[in-house]
């Protein structure tokens, strides 16, 4: 069985996940409204697998013992500078969740419950993965400055990534 503690800091990382896919949403919109059609998939697919984070969290506290508590969303931005300013937002955003993350890690370890701190190894991976990822899109996009060519050919590039649903129980 989940500590209290525990339920109440997960369901809080459930809202920050939930939060995640409507913030990917919306910059998919932005990306969309730029006929930046390949910039608007990687977004989506992100609030694909944000909302696939949020789901697997929701059946472990459910596994445990403890109880789901959905509480409101925030309301993302619904503009933005550019699609440099784009990136750059996603991954000060991943970097606030691996903070997020590896205090739930902190406390599951100081609670001894050792199934959390082995169920919250697997988010501590995918926060590695994000963070790279979008750490090399923000470099790609500030090497390609205000070249249009570049723009596209990473528009391209971004076409091709589909959503690969993580088993979420
Ligand atoms: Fe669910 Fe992008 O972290």
């Amino acid at each position: 069985m989940i500590s209290k503690k525990l339920e109440d800091a997960i369901n809080s990382q459930i809202n920050k996940e939930f939060y995640s896919a409507y913030f990917y949403l919306a910059m998919s919109a932005y990306c969309s409204t730029k006929d930046l059609d390949g910039f608007a998939n990687f977004f989506y697919v992100q609030y694909q697998e944000e909302t696939s984070h949020a789901m697997k969290f929701y059946h472990f506290v459910l596994d445990r013992g403890g109880n789901v508590v959905l509480t409101k969303i925030d309301t993302p931005p619904a503009d933005f500078k550019s699609p440099l300013d784009v990136f750059e937002r996603t991954l000060e955003h991943e970097q606030f969740v691996t903070k997020s993350i590896n205090e739930l890690l902190d406390l599951a370890t100081k609670e001894n419950d050792h199934a959390s701190a082995s169920f919250l190894k697997w988010y501590v991976d995918e926060q590695v993965e994000e963070e790279a990822t979008v750490t090399k899109l923000v470099n790609k996009m500030k090497l390609i400055g205000n070249d249009i060519g570049g723009l596209f050919i990473i528009d391209n590039e971004l076409k091709a990534r589909v959503f690969t649903p993580p088993a979420v129980k």
